[in-house]
This record gives structure tokens, C-alpha cells and sequence, in this order.
């Protein structure tokens, strides 16, 4: 009782007058509460944080953050300052890896028979100008002997399905072909990745993706005697790109009951990624400074990730080489990955697996609970979201780390229930500037923004202080025996943009 007696009274000494109580107890900080934390976070500094990382994509004509650019490489000093400016509460590094990334990439012409038509370029394809004849491809394409001897200098046309798309470029290029065009093998457009270069089986050519539609017509035409001339002119710039995770890890607290929270800090080419991964960037920054003022009992990291849109590069560098003692330090993994979508939807990662029959290592669940009860005494619907290895929770899965978080949405259209549980409007996407140009400031709804904002900063100040309810790490946990696959596994998902490259 009279401890308690002796806190309030620190507390209201602190709070009347901080510099008073700095001046009379030294470094006192009060311990964390969910509520003070929360109220720290708030949309003016959102705002403001969001601001700035549109700021440094538009001071350059490129207007992106990917990889390698001025303005990711500004976001990733930006974030080290901020961090090292709180009196060092955090241990700040920067975490440099290597990786072979497009920073350029566009199609400049592409016709078929005269007239334009619609593709879509494969991530780290060739460059090329070719004006010359379709030439069908066996099978599938996948093996050399599917290439006749007719697409040396010509158009491959290869079907979709069986092997990487990656293959099939590398393969198109050792017969001697041109370019290649990979058409789909269900419905609809699509795109993908060749995946980084380079291949044991070849050099990629310059590779477009069709519809299957556009495809099959051809193959038919072809097959009836028909002669068709393809142009495609597509300029890429593909370089050795040196870039940077960013890590903060609190100086105080329990370094054997860690707490660990991320977003990416990189955008596509396309645009500035103000929504994905602006947000979660901003979100668990403001986290991080407002965390600050408090003492903690458990130590807390935050990561901020570069090479998400590349794969999960910077999520996935940092857990490979995080020494084994420190990974099992590490009681939970939360993600934050767009998290501020403009016709939002409150997800929750599916920790337990019962609305997707994926659940996490255990402790996922608890990660899950902890949300739900959040929203729900904020008065507001949630929904869940599958762990579909979509985001940087991947890596920390695949060790057995317990992951959660949330997510407002991306390229799904809302559906009718979506929009009766969170309003905006059903038939749209959840965020229209998913990858896209319009992904800036303009693009964020900043009432989704200070709630998953809060939501961060509950979580952060509950496990920060306590562990109570949380299943014990199980360390012997092995590495899951198949992170490669279920990487390239698209059996559950056919969307047309994601961030987990297609690679089939
Ligand atoms: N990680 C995806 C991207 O950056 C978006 C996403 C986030 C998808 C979370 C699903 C869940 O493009
Ligand atoms: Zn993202
Ligand atoms: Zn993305």
C-alpha cells in the first residue's frame, strides 16, 4: 500500500512539473501504461511523420522510396535520428545488406500485329527492342527442348503454369529468342517477378505478361497458319543495391522477455508508399518516441524493414543472422503493414487459425485475443487476415516466433459485409492506390491511422510490462522445414498486385 501511496505521488510530481521531478529524481520515468502510451499517439504526429516520408519520395523526380533511392535512403536516416535523438534510450544500428533490385523498369511500346495491347512487365527483365514474328513454345516452356529452333531472334509465346517465370525468360534467352511473352493460364491479367538474377540456365530477355485471352488467341491464330509480329520495347535499369534495416532496442528492460515490432521502409517503384508501408513505419516510430518517457520491465525492439516489396529481404536478412540466443529472446513478433487504408477494413492476423486454418506459433492467439479485445472496447468491428506470407511476420514465423498485428487492407475489393462491419464502400478497393503513384499523404484515412496507431502503442505498453497469460517461448521449435515453398506458393491467392512477388 504505501509503495502505491509513494508512486501516486511521484506520478503527480512528474506530472505537475516534469522538470521539477527531473531535477528531484534524477532519470525517474513513471512505469508504462496503455492508456498514457495511447495517448500519446495521436494524428497530428501520424500526420506529420507521414508528411515527411512523402516529402523526401517527391524532392526527387522519381517520386518512389524503393531500394537504393535518395528517398529511402533519407527515410532510413530520417528514422536513425529520430530514434538517437531520445537521450538514448534505444541502442540504434543500421543493419546493411545487399541485393540485386529494378530500379527502373517501364514498357515503352508493345503491339501485337500493328496495334497496341495490354501487358505488364516482369520485375527484373531483361531490356530489349524487338520487332519480330510469335513463335509458340512447347508444353509449358519449362525445359530446353520446349524451344524450337524458330525462336532464335523471335518472340517466344509461353504459356503460364509448371515453373518459375524466371525459367522460362532464362530459357527463352539461351534459345536465342528476343524477348519473351509469358501469357496467363487462368482469367485475367497478371504480373510477377523473374526473380533476381542471375540464373544458371541463362540470361533473362525482355518478358511481358498477357491475358490469357490475348494468349490463347494467338497460339489459335497461329496454329491456323496465321503470321504475327510482335514489338516489344521495354527499358529496365537492374543494379547491386546496398541498402539498410533499421533497429532500435530499449536499453532498460528484461533483454530475455523481448518484445519485437515492424514495418517496411521501402515502396514499390511505382509510387511513394505513404499507405503501404508509410503508416506502419510512422506508426511504430511515434510508438517508439512516446515509449521513451516510460520505464519499461521487458525490453523492446523495433525494426524497420528495407526490401519488403522485394521479397521480405530486410525481415528476412535480420532473422537469418540474429544469433540463436536472440532469437529466443524474443517472445513475440507484431507487424504493422498498411495500416491508414483509405476505404479500411480492421484486420487482425489469423494467430489462432480459425479463419484460415494457418495459425502462428503459440502466442499467436494470445497476439490475436490482445487485439480483438482492443478494438472491441474501442467500440469498433474487426476482422481477421491470414498469414499468408504476404509480410514481414513471415521470417519470424518460419522460427518460431509468435507473430501478430494488423492491417487495413490493400488490393481487395470491400465486400457488402466488409462494408455494413467498417463503412466506406464495397465493390472499391481497400486502398485504390495499392502500388500505385497515388499512395501519398492524400491516400490515408487518419481516423484508421490513430486507431491501429493506439492499437500499437496498447500492445507495446501491455508487453512491455508484462508477459502474464503469454505461453513460455518453445526454443526447441525448429526452423519450419519449408519457408522456400510457401513463399512461391500461390495456390491460395490470385490476385493481380502483391507484395510477395509472383515468381509462377
Ligand atoms: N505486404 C504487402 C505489400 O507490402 C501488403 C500486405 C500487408 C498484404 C499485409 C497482406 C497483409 O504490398
Ligand atoms: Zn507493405
Ligand atoms: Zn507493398
Amino acid at each position: 500500500m504505501r509503495s502505491t501511496i509513494v508512486l501516486g505521488t511521484l506520478a503527480a510530481a512528474a506530472s505537475a512539473s516534469p522538470a521539477l521531478a527531473r531535477r528531484q529524481y534524477g532519470t525517474y520515468k513513471p512505469l508504462v501504461t496503455s492508456e498514457a502510451l495511447q495517448a500519446d499517439i495521436t494524428k497530428e504526429g501520424l500526420l506529420e511523420g507521414a508528411q515527411t516520408l512523402e516529402d523526401f519520395a517527391y524532392a526527387y523526380p522519381r517520386r518512389t522510396r524503393i531500394i537504393g533511392s535518395e528517398a529511402h535512403n533519407d527515410t532510413v536516416n530520417w528514422l536513425k535520428e529520430e530514434l538517437e535523438a531520445l537521450d538514448g534510450y534505444y541502442d540504434v544500428s543500421l543493419q546493411n545488406f545487399f541485393t540485386v533490385a529494378m530500379i527502373t523498369g517501364q514498357i515503352n511500346a508493345f503491339k501485337v500485329s500493328g496495334s497496341n495491347a495490354s501487358a505488364s512487365l516482369f520485375e527484373y527483365s531483361a531490356s530489349g527492342n524487338a520487332t519480330a514474328p510469335l513463335v509458340v513454345v512447347a508444353n509449358r516452356g519449362c525445359n530446353a527442348t520446349d524451344y524450337p529452333a524458330t525462336v532464335s531472334g523471335n518472340i517466344a509465346l509461353i504459356s503460364r503454369g509448371s515453373c518459375d517465370f524466371g525459367l522460362k525468360s532464362a530459357l527463352a534467352g539461351t534459345a536465342g529468342a528476343a524477348a519473351a511473352i509469358i501469357y496467363n493460364n487462368a482469367a485475367g491479367e497478371f504480373n510477377g517477378t523473374l526473380g533476381v538474377p542471375p540464373r544458371p540456365e541463362g540470361n533473362y530477355v525482355a518478358t511481358v505478361a498477357i491475358s490469357q485471352q490475348l494468349g490463347t488467341g494467338f497460339v489459335q491464330a497461329i496454329a491456323g497458319g496465321a503470321n504475327i509480329t510482335a514489338t516489344i520495347d521495354v527499358t529496365t535499369d537492374i543494379q547491386n543495391v546496398s541498402t539498410y534495416n533499421v533497429l532500435a532496442t530499449t536499453k532498460g528492460g528484461d533483454q530475455n522477455n523481448k518484445l519485437a515490432l515492424g514495418a517496411h521502409t521501402d515502396s514499390v517503384l511505382a509510387g511513394p508508399g505513404i499507405n503501404d508501408d508509410g503508416s506502419g513505419t510512422v506508426g511504430i516510430l511515434e510508438v517508439a518516441k512516446a515509449l521513451s518517457k516510460y520505464e519499461i520491465k521487458n525490453a523492446v525492439t523495433f525494426g524497420f524493414w528495407a526490401g519488403e516489396e522485394e521479397g521480405l529481404l530486410g525481415s528476412t536478412y535480420y532473422v537469418e543472422h540474429l544469433p540463436a540466443n536472440e532469437t529466443a529472446q524474443i517472445r513475440g513478433y507484431l507487424n504493422f503493414d498498411m495500416i491508414a487504408s483509405p476505404n479500411y477494413i480492421h484486420a487482425i492476423y489469423d494467430g489462432d487459425g480459425s479463419a484460415f486454418n494457418v495459425s502462428g506459433p503459440p502466442g499467436s492467439a494470445q497476439f490475436e485475443k490482445f487485439l480483438e479485445d482492443y478494438f472491441t472496447s474501442a467500440g469498433e468491428n474487426f476482422t481477421a487476415t491470414a498469414f499468408d506470407g504476404r509480410s514481414d511476420y513471415g521470417p519470424f514465423l518460419d522460427v518460431g516466433i509468435p507473430s501478430g498485428g494488423t492491417f487495413t487492407g490493400a488490393e481487395e475489393i470491400k465486400t457488402e459485409a466488409e462494408a455494413a462491419a467498417f463503412g466506406g464502400e464495397a465493390g472499391v478497393a481497400l486502398d485504390k492506390c495499392y502500388h500505385a503513384a497515388c499512395d501519398n499523404v492524400a491516400n490515408l484515412d487518419l481516423d484508421a491511422f490513430e486507431l491501429h496507431g493506439k492499437a500499437i502503442a496498447a500492445a507495446v505498453a501491455t508487453y512491455a510490462t508484462s508477459w502474464e497469460g503469454f505461453p513460455a517461448r518453445n526454443t526447441t521449435v525448429a526452423r519450419r522445414s519449408v519457408p522456400r515453398a510457401r513463399r512461391t506458393n500461390e495456390s491460395r491467392h490470385h490476385r493481380s498486385r502483391r507484395s510477395q512477388p509472383l515468381k509462377k
